[in-house]
This record gives structure tokens, sequence and C-alpha cells, in this order.
């Protein structure tokens, strides 16, 4: 007997699909993308839900969709307007995975998203979870789609215990739901798990006494559903600190830079920023001659910022600063207005440090 059929052997997969189906049909959210079928949102939709709540992601979604409605709008725009219209979003490399991947939507499937497993997965930042999304609520096949929120529901409708935190046991779960769900409504089905994640069987304090599938759930059989699903700890965030720098010249034009192409954050624009982790401050401007060919003078400290990442968190000194003599002739440092320095694309830190200014 495989793994997954010991699991599912006392489970009652058709009336699981009825009972949670129907709950379905009644309660399911309004959500924007919801009211069609357009592969195109579906796709737009899944990759901004990625690490981001369902309410922050509404008006990015609306605002998204009305600068770039087509593949072929989101094909032809320029990169820093995607990333402006992504800005605070966090994780920006979907954005610009996403733009390349509809790029090539457009120039080898005629501007039609795939509707082949084979096919989506080779277009960049589209993994498994992106996939089965896309099949399942786009196009009507019945491919699991995977994710944190669906890994704790089955955890606990079947009392899984393998370590969430593990990439591998993504298949596992994959396996299992590619058995239980419905073959007739395949996207019902995976949009009703995540919304019974999203608003029943949720991380702490599930809602049990409310849940629709409460007699299939293990877990609640057994009073385990807080103890699942088992997930070990992240390694500890590492805390960086800078000095992060408002810099005029004497037209009151700011200083920015445009970060490395590929990293964290890559091709937003930011103020320059200067690791004093192993500097004292009262060398940051010989280092910054030496590294920006800009004499500047420091100024006030005008206050500190601390904004945390998935894996690090920046310790950002502001100082003010006063440019005195520029010899820099990099492509990526900018002399800019206050009009103008609200065009570019920045992080949402640095959003925050134009208040100093
Ligand atoms: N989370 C990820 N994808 C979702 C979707 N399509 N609907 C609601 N929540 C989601």
């Amino acid at each position: 007997m495989s793994v997954q059929e010991r699991t599912l052997q006392n489970f009652n997969i058709s009336q699981f699909q009825v009972d949670l189906l129907s709950w379905y049909a009644a309660n399911k959210r309004d959500l924007p993308w919801r009211r069609d079928q357009d592969p195109y949102k579906i796709w737009v939709s899944e990759i901004m839900l990625q690490q981001t709540k369902v309410d922050t992601v509404i008006p990015y979604f609306y605002n998204f969709l009305e600068k770039f409605p087509t593949v072929y709008d989101l094909a032809q725009a320029e990169e820093q307007e995607v990333l402006k219209a992504w800005e605070g979003l966090g994780y920006y490399s979907r954005a610009r995975n996403l733009q390349h991947a509809v790029k090539e939507v457009v120039e080898q499937y005629g501007g039609q998203v795939p509707d082949k497993p084979k096919e989506l997965e080779k277009l960049k930042g589209i993994g498994s979870y992106t996939k089965g999304a896309i099949l399942s609520i786009a196009y009507n096949q019945p491919e699991p789609a995977v994710d944190g929120n669906v890994m704790r529901v089955f955890s606990r409708l079947l009392n899984i215990e393998d370590d969430i935190a593990q990439p591998k046991t993504k298949k596992v779960f994959e396996a299992v739901t590619s058995e239980v769900i419905s073959q007739e409504d395949p996207s019902s089905f995976n949009q009703a798990i995540m919304d019974l994640g999203a608003t029943i069987c949720t991380p702490k304090s599930p809602a049990c006494a409310l849940c629709p599938v409460q007699a299939h759930c293990q877990a609640y059989k057994l009073g385990v559903e807080e103890q699942l699903p088992i997930k070990t700890k992240a390694k500890k965030n590492k805390t960086l600190p800078y000095v992060a720098l408002l810099i005029r010249d004497d037209e009151g034009n700011i200083v920015i830079e445009q970060r490395s192409e590929d990293g964290l954050l890559a091709n937003l624009w930011q103020f320059p920023m200067v690791s004093i982790q192993e500097l004292d401050l009262e060398h940051v401007e010989n280092w910054f001659y030496a590294h920006y060919d800009m004499r500047i003078q420091l100024g006030e400290r005008q206050g500190n910022l601390k904004h945390v990442f998935s894996h690090l968190t920046w310790q950002l000194e502001i100082y003010e600063a006063t440019l005195v003599e520029n010899r820099s002739e990099s492509a990526t440092i900018r002399l800019v207005t206050d009009e103008e320095l609200v065009t570019y694309p920045f992080p949402v830190s640095h959003q925050k440090m134009m208040h100093y200014l």
C-alpha cells in the first residue's frame, strides 16, 4: 500500500467533496480575480498572493490590471513601470519574473497562457503551486495547487506529521490532494481549500466548530489540530546596520541609486546606504568618496528605521548629508528633484525615509 493509500484509508473522498463544495458554493469570498476565468488575471493574482495576504493584494490587483490589462500591455511595459506598480508589495523578483514570463507567452504562445503543465512550468516564476492554480482555476484541470495554507489544511484533515518546512514534503501533499481533488470541479475544489485555510482552518485557534468538513478531520478527532502542521523553525533572521543618506546638492537635488540587477530588491531605487557593520560613523564620508566618487559632508541624524525581510533585517540610521563634489560617472546614480523622486520604484523602507526630506 502506498503512503497516500494508507493516509486516505478511512477518508470518505466523495462525501468530503460534497461537504466542501456545498460550503464553498454558499460561502465563497467575493474576490476580484474570481469574476471571470481569464488565465492572465488568475496568474497575476496567484503571483501577488504568494507571501501576501488577500486584503493587501486587492488594491494592487486592480491597479495592476488597469495599467496592464492584457499580456500584451505587460509585455511591452518598461520594467521600471512594472516595479512601480508593485511598489510596497515586496518580493519584487515576482514582478520581474512575471513580466519575463509574459513576454515569452506573447512571443512563443501567441499571447495565450499555456494550458499544459510542461509548458507552464518552463515559464519564469511558475513553480508547482502557480502551475496547479492556473490549470485548475482557469482551465478546470484536476491539478493540485499546494502552498503552505493547503498543507496546513490537509495535515490536519489527514493527521500528516511530515515537516512542512522541508521542500520535499510538498510532494507528499501533492500526491494526497491529487487523490482527493474533485474531477468535476477542480477549480472550486482548490479555491475552497484556500478559503477554508484563510477563514476557518487558520494557523492559530482554528474555528473547528464552524468547519464544514469537521466530520472528516483526523486532527479534530484526536484533539491535535493546534499541534499541526509540524513546521521546524527557520534560521534566525540576521540584523544588518546601515547609514542611509539623504544627500542634497546645492540646488536641492537628491542623490538616488539603482540597486543591482540581481539579489534583494533587484533594480529598485534607493537612497545610498553604507554598511556600518565593520565601519565607524566617522569613516562614512571617506568610504563614500572611495566607492561613489562623490564627496559628501554628513549632517544631522534624522532618525532610524527597521525593516524586516524574510531572511534579514535592515537597521537604518538616517542622516542628512550635503554633496560637496561629484565626480561620479555611474549610470546607476542619479540626481533628481523632489517631483522626479516619486516616479521611481523604491522599497518600502526608503519610501518611509522620504518623510525626513
Ligand atoms: N490564496 C492564494 N490563491 C488564492 C485564491 N485564488 N483565492 C484566495 N486566496 C488565495
